[in-house]
């Protein structure tokens, strides 16, 4: 789940994988560890629960380990509790091999009691330590590491990018992947593995993505990679542009705060080059005019923040092709034997390209015939390469749990798809198609200027942080901006909030409702503000404290209902909660902070959900 690094080199490997496990902490973690390899003192390991601050405290920074070799990996545990004893890497028996896993050995248990069986005792209560163990016994059976890593990865289900260090292999480590995410670093005189490539950036730009039944052989000298039949192979290498100090704080005091200010730019970078004479031009699409005719049905399937896109796609794609759109959660997608054929068009979202659900939900759809397009952040990552046309949003780097640039980037480019198709399938007319365009043009614009007025957001968020109980009601493109808006409040503030449609609340929430209870009214969808104003209404004659948003030009009438208004500029209504997300991004990151929470690392959260 969380992350892994690998070193082989000529320099000292621990200092270096410390580091890079540093720069995976923003993916969330509960224990840390390392294990370095040197012909004079063998294998040295130091693992332990909590931050890395107390494994480079057990370290002395690295320095209390020697040799060249090794790995390092930060938890998130599944199996087993969060502990020193249950955090990678893990030894087998005879300390032979020293294991950091990544994902779920989904047949743990059986392998677990086949080798209990033979005599063999296991330490923690992890999955992970049947891949050591069992590496152990084929390896002493044999004699032979790669045979007995191929065996055993014959014999292990599940998910897993794997590290592996073998006692008698001095010079070098083994890594292997299926179904997580693993890539391979090109130095000079030195070699990466990482789970994610700002853990190497400092140290190499180029790298190649490791598919699924590959392993590797990585030593100073480079990287041998073979496929799962054993056949070496020649892997394609990447350059990733990405800047390192796009994955720093840069004087920050949070990457949240940071990302949420980069959203105007990161807008422009995915926008701008698929906008040509005022059209959208979506020169990556694989697809033909024809089969963007042909679709019938579209599924958007996404989790969290990313679904919260697709509710918006719903609304705005329909609107625009006039074909049904559904929007399903990757996780229930999955298993709900969905309708989709040949005549669907299955678009996935994901920020980080390796959402585990939002994957699954991918093959089935493949499986089922659909044709699949994917909205991916980062380039190379599992969902982008199996998807058969991939739109990258280029926000670079996102490290903060909660997302911001990455959801903003997604709207836009989604949107810029719904028109792209819509022109094409002639579901749109011409002067309707300049407004949207016109509008996207002047979207970073008006998002520098909300970022521009903070101080009223600030001034709200004091007010109202210490509120345990918060409603976020809008109707229509307002109802999907409120599900983003509530899901970043809870996620980094831990409070308690709901988005409602707010027709629905009165048919049964608003008995929810009761003096002091903080409503968020959503009314920047001016089309529908006559309606949303009347729910308003409805809670505050319930003794709801009302912070309300709105657009500028609906500011005055906004004023007749609620003390509290914050405005954004008025956008092509289609348009309006790329904006519109920006105050409530605010909203959430001040609370947050006067609530003294670690709002770049929430309790219990991880950046990429690699695991069901
Ligand atoms: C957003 O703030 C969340 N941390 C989370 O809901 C996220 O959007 C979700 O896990 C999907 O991730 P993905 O976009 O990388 O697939
Ligand atoms: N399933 C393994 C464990 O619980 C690995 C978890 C991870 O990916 O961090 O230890």
């Amino acid at each position: 789940m969380c992350g892994i690094v690998g070193f082989a080199g000529t320099t000292e490997a621990a200092p270096i994988l410390l580091d890079g496990l540093e720069r995976l902490e923003y993916r969330g973690y509960d224990s840390a560890g390392v294990a370095v390899l040197s012909e004079e003192r063998g294998l040295q390991m130091k693992k332990s629960k909590g931050r890395l601050k107390v494994l480079r405290e057990l370290t002395d920074d690295g320095r209390s380990m020697t040799g060249h070799v090794g790995i390092g990996h930060t938890r998130w545990a599944t199996h087993g509790e969060p502990n020193d004893v249950n955090s990678h890497p893990h030894l087998s028996q005879n300390g032979l091999v020293a294991v950091v896993h990544n994902g779920i050995i989904e047949n743990y248990l059986e392998i677990k009691e086949y080798l209990i069986a033979k005599g063999i005792c296991f330490r923690s209560e992890t999955d992970t330590e049947v891949v050591a163990q069992l590496l152990e016994y084929y390896y002493s059976n044999s004699g032979d590491i790669m045979s007995a890593v191929y065996k055993m990865l014959d014999r292990i289900e599940g998910a897993y990018a794997l590290g592996i260090l073998c006692v008698d292999y001095p010079d070098r480590f083994i890594a292997a992947r299926k179904d997580a995410p693993l890539l391979l670093g090109y130095g000079k005189d030195c070699s990466f593995i990482a789970s994610d490539v700002t853990a190497i950036l400092k140290h190499t730009r180029e790298v190649s993505y490791m598919a699924d039944g590959e392993v590797a052989v990585v030593s100073s000298a480079g990287i041998r990679v073979f496929d799962a039949m054993g056949r070496e192979i020649e892997k394609e290498r990447h350059t990733v542009d990405w800047d390192v100090s796009a994955a720093e704080k840069g004087g920050y005091a949070h990457f949240m705060y940071k990302e949420i200010l980069e959203q105007p730019e990161a807008v422009r970078k995915t926008m701008h080059p698929r906008l040509k004479d005022g059209r959208v031009v979506l020169d990556d699409l694989k697809m033909t005019a024809e089969q963007i005719r042909g679709f019938r049905r579209l599924f958007i399937v996404a989790c969290g923040s990313s679904y919260h896109v697709g509710v918006v796609g719903k609304y705005n794609l329909e609107h625009l092709l006039r074909v049904p759109v559904e929007v399903v959660l990757a996780s229930e997608f999955r298993y709900a034997d969905p309708l989709v054929d040949e005549n669907c068009l299955v678009i996935v979202i994901s920020q980080s390209g390796e959402t585990l659900d939002s994957m699954m939900a991918l093959r089935l759809a493949k499986k089922l015939g659909a044709r699949v397009l994917s909205i991916v952040n980062v380039v190379g990552s599992s969902i982008a390469r199996e998807s058969d046309d991939v739109l990258y949003t280029w926000a670079g780097p996102e490290i903060a749990v909660a997302t911001t640039k990455a959801y903003s980037t997604q709207m836009v480019l989604l949107n810029m798809l719904g028109l792209y198709m819509a022109e094409l399938r002639g579901t749109v007319a011409p002067e309707d198609y300049a407004a949207v365009v016109g509008g996207l043009e002047a979207l970073p614009a008006q998002m520098e200027r909300v970022l521009e007025n903070t101080g009223t957001i600030q001034y709200l968020a004091s007010r109202y942080f210490n509120h345990n109980s918060v409603f976020f009601i809008g109707r229509n493109l307002d109802y999907a901006l409120g599900l983003e808006g509530s899901l970043k409040l809870k996620e980094i503030s831990y409070i308690h909030s709901e988005a409602y449609a707010s027709g629905e609340l009165k048919h049964g929430t608003i008995s929810l409702i009761e003096p002091g209870t903080l409503v968020i009214a959503l009314g920047t969808y001016t089309p529908l503000f006559d309606k949303a104003m009347s729910n308003v209404i409805e809670v505050k004659a319930r003794g709801a404290d009302i912070v309300a948003l709105t657009t500028e030009s609906r500011r005055a009438d906004m004023e007749k209902t609620a003390g509290n208004v914050l405005t954004v500029p008025d956008a092509h209504r289609l348009l309006q909660p790329s904006l519109g997300i920006v105050p409530l991004q605010l909203f959430a990151y001040f609370v947050a902070l006067q609530r003294g929470c670690d709002i770049d690392k929430p309790r219990n959260l991880a950046k990429s959900v690699t695991v069901e």
